[in-house]
């Protein structure tokens, strides 16, 4: 370069100020929000380094390897690697997968075709779909209360305000049902409801899921059902919302994530149950809305059909006689401790815990019982705050008994050292 020119560029350089202000982001990035990650990252998590940490806390069934997924799942992905096409596909699907999720949840009286299937990546994403085509600025929906945190994520994602309806520990966590309605209003776009759930690990009666639809169709609203663990269910009938609703459209979440165990291949799907035809600016809606990101991965998708028709039901079975096993130690485990109580799951992977905080020295919610759990006793579940209910703790069913069966004895030892009477040498504010 000639040396006037190299002048030139250092003059420009000197005269003008590098900028150092911070770029803004945008409200949408702001109100972007994910309760867990917010609550996790206020957590003091100090492990006692004397004991290994064992944690209750990640809703992930592969991390402990013991829940893989069966040999059927991974030879149809290796299969379909050797027809797949590398290029895009429709944005709502391939034809093959839709016709396969259809024939797979097709009932009688619930007849589906490809039409009504959308393949997502993953449940999340069927849950944005159907939020975002419903749900708007001024079109509110409503959420279960504990719930699964990321329908608030969305919800803030697109400025869709929530309304929140409880669900009831007593009553194996059904819907207060008069609540529910209480809170519909003329611009309530949608009900989502969540069967099995998570954080509870219960599983509504048939009757309750046909109490709920009733609510749903007196005033006209559609369900967003998120059935993520449907058939995950240990004992009894499991129905899925659309094959109980006479009249009120359903938009059906699912996905791989956790009956075949492959959360992170990130394949969902949404099925449309439309009565009466109802639905047909929302099927345009959901299609639009499918084209944001142009589809779901598709050698993962294109390997469904396989998937659906070769795992065999000794794998469902086993899996849910696993969950079901590891849900019965927790239980007798932690039945007898006084300043605690267990709730059975009837399905998914999870088990809810009431701290009976009046029961504790120095211990004022659930936040605080599990930092100190985690310090003293290197034990982490899931505060429920993040879900909603203050003084319940969640804990994971698909880590390996023996450590199930050592969380809660260090739980246990926990509880007795902290209840009313004893004497505590650590003030609380070293430890929040
Ligand atoms: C109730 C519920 N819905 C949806 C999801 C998300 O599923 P996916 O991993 O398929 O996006 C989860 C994951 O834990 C969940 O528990």
């Amino acid at each position: 370069m000639r040396k006037s020119a190299q002048n030139g560029i250092l003059k420009s350089m000197m005269r003008q100020p590098v900028c150092t202000s911070t770029i803004e982001t945008s409200p949408c990035a702001e109100n972007t929000l994910n309760p867990i990650r917010k609550l996790v990252d206020q957590l003091v998590i100090n492990p006692n380094p004397e004991k290994s940490l064992l944690k209750l806390s990640i809703g992930d069934p592969s991390v402990f390897g013991n829940f893989d997924p069966p040999p059927q799942v991974l030879k149809a992905v290796s299969d379909n690697l050797a027809t797949s096409c590398y290029g895009y596909v429709p944005a709502h699907g391939l034809v093959s997968t839709r016709e396969a999720i259809a024939k797979y949840y097709n009932t009688r009286t619930s007849p589906l075709t490809s039409e009504d299937v959308y393949v997502t990546s993953g449940c999340s994403d069927a849950l944005r779909i159907a939020m975002e085509c419903l749900g708007s600025e001024k079109r509110n929906i409503l959420l279960p209360k504990p719930g699964f945190s990321l329908y608030q994520t969305i919800a803030g994602n697109r400025g869709i305000p929530v309304k929140f309806y409880d669900l009831d520990p007593e009553k194996d966590w059904s819907i207060d049902l008069d609540q529910l309605e209480s809170l519909i209003d003329e611009n309530t776009a949608a009900i989502l409801v969540t069967n099995p759930s998570n954080p509870c690990g219960s599983a509504f009666s048939v009757q309750h899921q046909l109490d709920i639809l009733a609510v749903a169709e007196r005033h006209g609203l559609p369900l967003i059902a998120d059935e993520i663990y449907q058939n995950m269910v240990f004992e009894g009938e499991s129905k899925s919302f659309g094959e109980l609703s006479e009249n009120v459209p359903v938009l059906s979440c699912g996905g791989l994530a956790k009956r075949w165990l492959v959360p992170g291949w990130r394949v969902g799907w949404l099925i449309a149950h439309d009565r009466h035809n109802r639905l047909s600016k929302v099927r345009d809606g959901l299609t639009r809305l499918c084209q944001v990101i142009i589809g779901a991965n598709v050698l993962v998708q294109g390997a469904i059909p396989q998937i659906l028709e070769t795992v065999p039901q000794s794998f469902y079975d086993d899996t849910l006689n696993r969950l079901k096993n590891a849900a019965d130690i927790v239980y007798s485990e932690l039945k007898d401790c006084p300043q605690i109580r267990p709730f059975k799951p009837k399905g998914a992977m999870y088990m809810m815990v009431q701290i009976k905080i009046d029961q504790f020295e120095d211990i004022k919610d659930d936040m605080e019982f599990v930092e100190k759990l985690i310090t003293e006793q290197s034990v982490f579940p899931l505060p429920a705050n993040i879900f909603g209910i203050p003084n319940y703790v969640r804990l994971v069913l698909t880590v390996p008994e023996d450590i199930l069966r050592e969380a809660c004895k260090r739980i246990v030892e926990f509880c007795e050292h902290h209840k009313v009477g004893v004497p505590h040498k650590k003030p609380r504010a070293e430890t929040s």
